[in-house]
């Protein structure tokens, strides 16, 4: 396992490439298996659930090789219909291929994902999607498995407790890519990242209209042929380096980003008396003090990001007086907190809300990372504490920040990974 050392406080001035979007390149991927011909996604982020999805697919007997960072994927040939626990425990993502699968093969066999350190993540949505399209669908020795072909388009309503559902509406979009006749999907997830997906199942040769907005429309195809996609950027991980610049009262030039899709979120930056310019692919972050304290409650894109909360708990840490923020969207994802309270941060847990008492500066400890997010927010709280900051099992970080010492390292952070 690896962990990371931190020497703090520092200041990050320079600046920083962002990477492409984790969480658009896993649907891609899996949307792959729609076509027999080979799929070429390009800027590919070297993450470890880049690499799980590729052993997913190769496991189903998918072609996937990377040279550089192009990904070829030819789902041609005999592929199997299952993916195996093994693989599904270790990342939900897993998920997406069955919507692929069931709307080309008209079976697919997925495990369920069990336990999540996020709080309970039901896939009811997802089957209640393929349900709508006419696939049926039993539960077996902890598999999911759905029949059913020729699918046919149907209305759904794809709403749950904390709102619309980013992986329910993704698989239930590919599966009505190959469906007879129109879907729609109602409380659809608006997330950049279902545009996305959207924009390379029409490169793949669907007729999709209504991403983006909460009402997706889908005239099912008879076949869809190979593609070749290059992602968005990745709005989570400019987030987090934007959160870096302002927690180290740094300078903070984040290229390859899309400014677009970051509103609430450089929203809540300038609140607390961060300086934010945006540019073509671009930001420039700046703060000179201690944050000032903000209100937050996640909520759906456009609303703030679950993945953004952890890493402002940590910026909102040292602020100069109290913050409330609110997780709306998965109802447990609060682990970072004990952590940082650790490091002398002053915060209570009620429920969905973290109370943060700002306190002046945080110091040094060794804290253990949970999950990929909360990882992310005890970096950041390490860069800005006094002394030496030990993140412990940082697989967890490996799985959706690419190098991210390297990159932190390049601005000025006095980070290093070791092995134990
Ligand atoms: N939900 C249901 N039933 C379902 C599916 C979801 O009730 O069948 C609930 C969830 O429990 C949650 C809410 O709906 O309360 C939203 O979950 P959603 O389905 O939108 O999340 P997801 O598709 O499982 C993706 C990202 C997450 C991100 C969420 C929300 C990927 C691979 N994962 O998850 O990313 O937090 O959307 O934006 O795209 C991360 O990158 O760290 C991460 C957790």
């Amino acid at each position: 396992m690896d962990k990371f050392l931190i020497h703090g406080p520092t200041r990050l001035e320079g600046s920083v490439a962002n990477s492409t979007a984790k969480n658009a390149v896993l649907p891609i991927l899996a949307a792959c298996l729609l076509a027999e011909e080979p799929c070429v996604i390009h800027e590919v982020p070297l993450l470890e659930d880049v690499n799980t999805m590729a052993r997913l697919l190769r496991s189903m007997g998918v072609k996937v090789t990377l040279r550089r960072r192009t990904m070829e994927i030819v789902a041609g040939g005999d592929i199997e219909h299952t993916a195996d626990y093994d693989i599904v425990r270790k990342m939900r993502a897993s998920y997406y291929v069955l919507g692929p699968l069931l709307a080309r093969f008209g079976d697919a066999r997925v495990s369920l994902p069990g336990g999540c350190a996020i709080g309970p993540r039901p896939v009811d949505l997802h089957l209640k999607g393929i349900a709508a399209l006419g696939a049926e669908v039993k539960l077996e020795h902890g598999y999911i498995h759905a029949t059913g072909r020729p699918l046919r388009g149907g209305t759904m309503l794809l709403e749950g407790a904390s709102g619309p559902s980013v992986g329910a509406t993704a698989n239930t979009m590919m599966a009505a890519s190959l469906a007879g006749g129109e879907t729609v999907i109602e409380a659809a997830a608006c997330e950049p990242e279902v545009i996305d997906l959207a924009g390379f199942l029409i490169a793949m040769g669907a007729k999709i209209e209504g991403q983006g907005t909460p009402v997706i429309k889908i005239k099912g195809v008879k076949r869809l042929h190979g593609a070749e996609y290059r992602p968005i950027p990745d709005r989570i991980e400019a987030g987090t380096l934007a959160v870096a610049a302002a927690i180290t009262r740094g300078n903070l030039e984040i290229t390859n980003c899309e400014p677009e899709h970051l509103t609430a979120v450089i929203d809540r930056l300038r609140q607390a008396g961060a300086t934010v310019e945006t540019g073509k692919r671009r930001l420039i972050v700046s703060a000179g003090k201690r944050p000032e304290p903000v209100t937050i409650a996640t909520a759906p894109y456009p609303g703030f990001p679950t993945d953004l909360q952890a890493q402002f708990t940590a910026l909102l840490a040292i602020g100069r007086g109290a913050s409330v923020v609110t997780e709306n969207v998965f109802e447990a994802r609060f682990m970072h907190v004990l952590e940082l309270n650790r490091m002398g941060a002053k915060i209570d847990i009620n429920g969905r809300t973290a109370v943060i008492q700002g306190v002046e500066q945080l110091s040094g400890a060794q804290v253990m990372a949970s999950d990929l997010r909360a990882s992310a927010a005890l970096v950041l709280a390490g860069l800005a504490a006094r002394g030496d900051t030990e993140v412990q099992r940082i697989y967890h970080l490996d799985r959706g920040y690419e190098s991210l010492e390297l990159k932190l390292g390049g601005v000025g952070a006095k980070i290093e990974r070791v092995s134990y």
